[in-house]
């Protein structure tokens, strides 16, 4: 199964889910890597020899646009699935429609609980006990397309938001590679809505 992953920080999970795909355990080729800037986990793609890209948007630009050129790059290398692993920009629905229901978003928190772009942040200053991890499918909304995995995550005593993400992500990498590896062996299917 090819996949394009995006991502628009540091890449932790993208790091995980290549060496999974590098040892066999994760049965995927990443064909490429895309950022919409000039993130510093493009270096795991790298590492690999894999190829990366970076399409920007420009502030006050027009989103569809973006999303088209975005949507160009990645047709480019004809993958099967295509992956927001810490993608922080919305893509356009025009963007969902083309590879949907193909792409994938984890997201750090049991949704629909903490949707949007802080989800740790939000969960951590609620005071809650326990959060979560969580991988959908990407719709037209924010994090509110099918859930396909998700787990539930404790808050520690001493937890810091920071403390809290890391063992968040080391669930969402677990929960992605099953994930993957369900639909590569047609265990799950994804379906059109
Ligand atoms: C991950 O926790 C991912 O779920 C989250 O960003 C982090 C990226 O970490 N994504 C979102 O919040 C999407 N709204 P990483 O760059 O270390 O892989």
């Amino acid at each position: 199964m090819r996949v394009v992953v995006l991502i628009s920080g540091q890449g932790s999970n993208l790091r995980a889910f290549l060496d999974s795909c590098a040892e066999g355990t994760i049965p995927a080729t990443v064909v490429a890597v895309g950022a919409d800037v000039d993130a510093s986990g493009l270096d795991h793609a790298r590492h690999y020899d894999i190829p990366t890209f970076v399409e920007p948007f420009e502030p006050g630009g027009d989103r569809d646009a973006w999303g088209s050129r975005l949507g160009d790059r990645i047709a480019e290398f004809t993958p099967d699935l295509v992956i927001l692993s810490g993608f922080q920009r919305l893509v356009p629905p025009s963007f969902v429609r083309r590879f949907a229901p193909m792409i994938l978003n984890t997201h750090p928190a049991f949704l629909p609980e903490f949707p949007g772009a802080h989800a740790v942040r939000d969960a951590f200053e609620a005071g809650v006990a326990e959060t979560g991890a969580s991988v959908i499918v990407v719709d037209d909304g924010v994090d509110t397309g099918p859930i396909l995995a998700q787990r539930r995550v404790p808050v520690a005593d001493g937890d810091t938001e920071s403390t809290l993400h890391d063992r968040i992500k080391i669930v969402e990498r677990e929960l992605l590679a099953d994930v993957v590896r369900d639909i590569a062996n047609r265990e799950t299917a994804i379906e059109e809505n």
